[in-house]
């Protein structure tokens, strides 16, 4: 068998290649590269997709969640906490407000322990990020309460959600406001960078379309010091594109988790899934005793893998003035030496993803004293 990619953007590219460059001829020809209607319906389009009023798209994911923390006038003295287990993003967004970063373990659904917000809660806490790794809904009921009780709010990171499910509704619809990615490896990706803002209160809503265009209110007058971080008009309408084959997407990649579910639940620790059809599996992420055998062994065979993620954030050099030591989210250093993503895009094919389990399952057999963790 010939080499199993962990993803392939190519793949997806020449599905839409006609309506892209359609597009591209389209907006050219308008003179409009900033704002305008392609901006606003997509906008609007996705604040439907997710249950919220307002939607706003800025220049990537991580500026989406800035943005709303700057909204929430979050910044030096004040501390929000979040997971050690994400993309860096997840974490810079804090240190760029000027605010404090605390983090908290995760459990064993590789998201927020709920259980140990609160010994983390200080006078000074503002806000808490839980992220819905992988698509993974975070445990939201528990979230809000917690949010509730101490009066701080909740950020949602959405960046790898995109239409995951939490008790009947989207994520992202949850806390004051959340952030996603629209980045080429997302499940909705446009060409470069991009990120949205979603958002059911209009204070949040109003302050974010000034912060992401210069503070401006119009042309010639600016209210308050802010960004430059605008969505494309042409990548605007891209993900318009996109955003209609988003459930098409989300399906493929449902239906590939429950296929690796199915076959490798006896051999290996599986996602922990409230129900197969709440997350959309941006990821696949197994846990297994002897990861890097594994992962050596499928490489070997042509099958790609990638960690997500090997250094916990608390661990990286960038967090070293934050004195955490190693031990200090045990849970999360621990999954950090067990977790393994298997390839899974909407394009991967049958054969493939039978490929990779009938791989897994050839280690399983040859190495039969490792079993799952
Ligand atoms: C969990 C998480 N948060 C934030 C981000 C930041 O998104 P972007 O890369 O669009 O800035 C990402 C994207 O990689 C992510 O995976």
């Amino acid at each position: 068998m010939k080499n199993v990619p962990f993803v392939s953007l190519r793949r997806q590219f020449s599905q839409f290649e006609e309506s892209l460059v359609a597009k591209f001829r389209q907006v050219g020809k308008s003179g409009q590269y900033v704002f305008g209607q392609e901006l606003e319906k997509f906008e609007k389009e996705i604040a439907q997709f997710c249950g919220t009023k307002f939607a706003l798209g800025v220049g990537n994911g991580s500026d989406a969640l800035f943005l709303v923390l700057k909204a929430l006038d979050i910044g030096p003295g004040d501390e929000v906490i979040t997971v050690s287990n994400s993309f860096i993003a997840t974490a810079w967004v804090i240190a760029a407000t000027g605010a404090t970063i605390k983090f908290v373990d995760i459990g064993r659904d590789l998201n927020i322990d709920t259980d140990e917000i609160e010994k983390a809660i200080t006078k000074k806490t503002k806000a808490i990020i839980p992220v819905h790794i992988a698509g993974s809904p975070a445990n939201m009921t528990a979230l809000n309460r917690i949010a509730k009780r101490n009066k701080v709010h909740i950020v949602e990171d959405a960046a790898q959600a995109i239409g995951s499910i939490y008790k009947g509704k989207k994520v992202g619809s949850f806390g004051v406001a959340a952030g996603f990615s629209l980045h080429p490896l997302k499940n909705l990706s446009i060409y470069g960078d991009g990120g949205v803002v979603v958002t059911n209160q209009p204070y949040i809503y109003k302050k974010i379309k000034k912060l992401r265009n210069h503070g401006l209110k119009n042309r010639d007058s600016c209210a308050l010091w802010g960004y430059n971080s605008r969505l494309d008009t042409l990548q605007a309408a891209f993900a318009r594109i996109k955003l209609k084959k988003l459930p098409e997407i989300n399906r493929r990649h449902k239906l590939i988790a429950k296929f690796y579910c199915e076959e490798l639940a006896s051999l290996v620790e599986i996602p922990h899934q409230h129900s197969l059809e709440d997350s959309v599996f941006h990821n696949f992420i197994i846990r297994v005793k002897n990861r890097k055998k594994l992962q050596s062994f499928l490489a070997e065979s042509g099958v790609e893998t990638k960690i997500h993620y090997p250094v916990p954030i608390h661990l990286q050099e960038c967090s070293e003035h934050l004195n955490y030591r190693r031990g200090d989210l045990p849970k999360t250093e621990f999954a950090a030496r067990q977790i393994l993503s298997l390839p899974i895009f909407a394009e991967l094919k049958d054969i493939e993803c039978e490929y990779v389990v009938k791989k897994i399952k050839k280690f399983f057999r040859d190495n039969t004293t490792l079993g799952s963790v």
